[in-house]
């Protein structure tokens, strides 16, 4: 190892220490991730000052971090590296429903629910109908696909950011399981558009910039069903006005519906007639086959 090192030569001397990696995946990560800190810290000439305040902003991301408070997705998700990622694996443009970010707001232990029931649970608002299908690329449908799907209130506040008013419970959340026509549906609250949590460090970066933290009205799902690929996305409600400059870059042109909005009087999806206004957004979702 060289003790007689420059601003150029330390990069080659740190990447040499990874020669022994036994993982060549793990080597070639850590190879280039010297390679392009150490070429940013020289492009920009990265002060010790600046590179403290670095550290301390990811301390603060980490500390900020609970089990239902993810600062760390949303640094990713801000960023764009989270689509990023997304991109490169599922670029789009083949049978299948286009995939994008997952975002901080899944939650493990979620209910599970029967099709047509209502996953409100505690939260008012106007009511909104979904149905989905879901096929293979063949355009049969997929029975007994497992279909997690989350949502904010018309406040645009998900269940876990509400704990005292929800003491804690769940909603506006469920797993369901497709029928034999690969069908999916349920009654919730309408959905709206939100700002991304900005009262931790990555809100920070947004105020430095002068960004906005909205996201458009939307609904997400993760879809897993025997013998194809896992599918995590959303549908994106078409006349919001956030549709064209969501915070985190999650808007994929084909996840663009109507939310169509629908009077007090007419007759709901599941054929209630509603003496209330309502929503009713439909999905198709085509699954991927597994490669063996
Ligand atoms: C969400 O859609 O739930 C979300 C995604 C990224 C950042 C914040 C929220
Ligand atoms: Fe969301």
């Amino acid at each position: 190892m060289s003790i007689d090192l420059t601003a150029a030569s330390i990069t080659e001397v740190v990447q040499k220490t990874f020669e022994d990696a036994e993982d060549e995946r793990v080597k070639e990560l850590l190879v280039r991730l010297v390679q392009h800190l150490h070429d940013f810290t020289r492009e920009v000439r990265l002060t010790g000052e600046e590179w403290f305040k670095v550290m301390d902003f990811l301390e603060r991301v980490g500390k900020t971090c609970t089990p239902t408070r993810q600062e760390f997705v949303l640094l990713s998700d801000i960023l764009g590296l989270s689509v990023l990622v997304d991109l490169i694996h599922h670029p789009g443009g083949g049978s299948a429903t286009d995939s994008t970010l997952l975002g901080p707001f899944y939650v493990e232990g979620r209910p599970t629910a029967k099709n047509g029931s209502d996953i409100s649970g505690e939260v008012d608002g106007p009511p909104l109908f979904f149905n989905g299908q879901v096929l293979d690329p063949d355009g049969n449908p997929v029975a007994g696909a497992k279909v997690d799907t989350w949502h904010s209130d018309g406040e645009g506040l998900y269940d876990v950011q509400m704990p005292d008013k929800l003491h804690g419970q769940l909603a506006m959340r469920a797993l369901l399981t497709t029928d034999d026509e690969g069908r999916f549906w349920y009654r919730s609250v309408a959905p709206r558009y939100y700002p991304v949590p900005t009262d931790g460090p990555c809100g920070e970066i947004l105020r430095a910039a002068n960004r906005s933290p909205m996201r458009p009205e939307h609904v997400h799902f993760w879809l897993h069903a025997e013998g194809f690929e896992p599918l995590i996305t959303m549908l994106v409600r078409r006349d919001d006005p956030y549709v064209e400059r969501d915070a985190v870059f999650g808007v994929r042109r084909s996840l663009v519906v109507d939310f169509v909005e629908h009077d007090a009087g007419e007759t709901a999806p599941d054929g209630t007639c509603m003496d209330e206004s309502f929503q009713a957004v439909e999905g198709t979702f085509v699954l991927a086959r597994k490669e063996r």
